[in-house]
């Protein structure tokens, strides 16, 4: 959070992606001036879980400056989903820690499957 680039919304967020290998993998959201192009603080932590070789994702945190409990956005939940499994743990947090802890499956449930596209 601490890295965000959102000049814009003035709303930095940050999240880590933590994998069963204790690797974390974090990011921040990124706005740009055309703004459809920028992208949250999720994607970033994603692309460097994917850079980073990837692995089984356990827990995911996600923190918002000025907001409680920042939940992820919906195109996210379904980023999210692509990687990690329906147990994966989510803490939505804010500066003093973990305020709630719910699961992938708990997030995003009926997402969309993408196995048969494989
Ligand atoms: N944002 C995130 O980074 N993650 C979310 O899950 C919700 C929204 C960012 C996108 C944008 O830069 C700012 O918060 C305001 O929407």
């Amino acid at each position: 959070m601490a890295r965000a680039y959102a000049p814009y919304s003035k709303f930095p967020v940050g999240a880590a992606i933590r994998t069963e290998d204790g690797k974390v993998f974090s990011g921040c959201n990124i706005e740009v001036a055309s703004y459809p192009e920028g992208w949250c603080a999720e994607t970033t932590a994603l692309g460097h879980y994917v850079m980073g070789g990837g692995g089984r994702i356990t827990e995911i945190a996600v923190i918002a400056e000025r907001m409680p409990r920042v939940t992820p956005c919906g195109g996210c939940r379904q980023r999210l989903a692509e990687f990690a499994g329906p147990g994966a743990r989510i803490y939505l947090c804010d500066a003093t820690g973990v305020v709630e802890t719910v699961t992938m499956g708990e997030l995003l449930p009926y997402g969309f499957q993408g196995e048969i596209l494989k």
